[in-house]
């Protein structure tokens, strides 16, 4: 039986949250219609699906016309008469269409789209929401977000190396309760923060966290955060975690990391660590080591009793995260459907996580659109985790679409990711 047979495929370029062209696709069916926004990375894994752009005069070369094009003149033929419910038939057809392992041909970012929209028709055809549709008649876990209150690296213009020093509602009992607290300690850091780097600190960076201006150790973000949570009288109730993005501040000539000015081998940048977790409320710590180092982050992960999330490491790549998992390398995966191209491919690599004992933690792009489907599928996948930045509209999106979906629930409603998890401290 045919539920949604799909009759047209629609393609366009529009603009994200930097003003810079991405990709709408959407596909109508006879029962529904299904639109999705596609998201780009700016600290980008190596491993990840190509993002194909124009490289012409238009958006200094970031145009994404040839990648629409693809969509309605390759990509569309196929799919028309297919019925938008067969996801991972018309998924393997995108990769069979393609070809190539990391999406060249077609573009990472036209097959997302198309793979999205897709899963969004038969999501409205069958008249389901989304979270529904992907996660089945069970989905009920609301995922523990991981708030990036202060930004560094890639993702903001100061001195801190660290990308993101996120704070996590542990004690929370819902998305509910984990944004409010976490917006109050928000506007608390504001504060301290305006108080001692100046109001030029407040300026956020890519994910809509602060940027003091004049830090330069990770340490210190640690204890601005800090400072804010007891402030606020949360104190217990936050862990704290970090995406160190650490390839941006490898140096693979010499094999070491620039970080507090020092040129750090693996094994001092592991014994800092180690000082870290052991000085504050560590959680989590994503990237810690480069982006090819499984042996280093396999021992990492070894000597830290807490989560190690894995994002350039494993670009949520099934056959990097079965390197990874074969190797004992990180206990977590950070889930970026746009990494890997399709949605398919991307649920593999969750699927593959959970069997083998590793987190799932869903995440933003740092260029994205306010739409919503992340939310949506960190429900779905049962992740138990989302990171998704903290201010500006295509961040609070998602956080009010978790609030409408844990409304929706209602008391079949849980929040988190199960007990006996590292992040439990
Ligand atoms: P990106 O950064 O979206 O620019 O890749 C976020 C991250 O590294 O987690
Ligand atoms: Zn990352």
């Amino acid at each position: 039986m045919t539920v949604a047979p799909i009759d047209a495929v629609h393609a366009r370029e529009i603009l994200d949250n930097r003003l810079e062209p991405t990709l709408r696709v959407t596909v109508e069916t006879e029962t529904g219609t299904g639109r999705a926004d596609v998201p780009c990375g700016r600290s980008r894994g190596e491993h990840e699906a190509h993002d194909l752009r124009d490289g012409d005069d238009r958006y200094r070369g970031r145009g994404v016309r040839q990648a629409v094009a693809n969509v309605t003149e390759r990509i569309a033929p196929e799919l028309v008469g297919r019925d938008a419910t067969d996801q991972r038939a018309i998924d393997a057809t995108l990769l069979d269409l393609d070809g190539t392992p990391t999406k060249t041909n077609l573009g990472g970012n036209a097959i997302t789209g198309v793979s999205l929209a897709v899963l969004r028709a038969g999501a409205d055809a069958t008249g389901l929401p989304l979270y529904r549709y992907l996660g089945g008649a069970d989905a009920h876990v609301l995922p523990l977000p991981f708030f990036d209150l202060i930004e560094g690296g890639e993702l903001a213009g100061g001195d801190l190396p660290f990308q993101e020093h996120q704070v996590v509602p542990v004690g929370a009992d819902s998305v509910a309760e984990a944004v409010q607290w976490s917006a109050e300690v928000y506007y608390e850091l504001g504060d301290i923060v305006r108080a001692e780097y100046g109001e030029a600190s407040l300026n956020v960076g890519a994910e809509g966290g602060y940027n003091p201006i004049g830090i330069d150790d990770p340490r210190e973000a640690f204890e601005l955060e800090l400072a804010a949570i007891e402030e606020c009288g949360y104190e217990g109730e936050f862990a704290l975690a970090a995406d160190v993005a650490a390839s941006h501040f490898y140096d693979p000539e010499t094999e070491t990391y620039a970080l507090l000015g020092e040129a750090m081998t693996r094994e001092d940048l592991i014994g800092f660590y180690a000082d870290l977790v052991d000085t504050y409320p560590v959680v989590s710590l994503e990237d810690p080591l480069d982006q090819h180092d499984f042996a280093g982050v396999a021992d990492l992960t070894d000597r830290l009793d807490i989560q190690i999330v894995g994002d350039d490491l494993f670009t949520t790549n099934p056959d990097r995260l079965r390197t990874g998992i074969d190797r004992d390398a990180a206990n977590a995966l950070l889930w970026k459907v746009n990494q890997v191209g399709t949605v398919t491919e991307a649920v593999e690599a969750a699927r593959m996580a959970t069997r083998n004992g590793y987190a799932v933690q869903v995440s933003e792009r740092s260029g994205q659109t306010p739409d919503t489907w992340l939310a949506d599928l960190a429900v779905g996948l049962d992740a138990g985790q989302i990171k998704t930045g903290v201010t500006r509209g295509e961040r609070t999106e998602q956080y009010n679409r978790l609030l409408e979906i844990e409304a929706a629930l209602g008391d079949a409603a849980t929040f988190g990711p199960p007990g006996d998890t590292p992040l439990d401290r």
